[in-house]
């Protein structure tokens, strides 16, 4: 599922880049710009990350 329309970064991106340890929202912002544009997707985004951390 798209996350990120403006990037075209998918949930799975997200989740693999916590997974690799990017667990803060600047680190994905940094590596693969989901939410560099329009911004809408910021809280989703968080969301998989905190998500993705608690399974850790
Ligand atoms: Fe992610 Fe616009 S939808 S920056």
């Amino acid at each position: 599922m798209y996350v990120c329309l403006c990037r075209g970064i998918t949930d799975n991106q997200i989740r693999k880049a916590v997974q690799a340890g990017k667990t803060e929202f600047r680190q994905l912002k940094q590596s693969l710009e989901v939410g560099a544009q329009c911004g809408k997707c910021v809280r989703m985004a968080m969301e998989i990350i905190a998500t993705e951390i608690d399974k850790m």
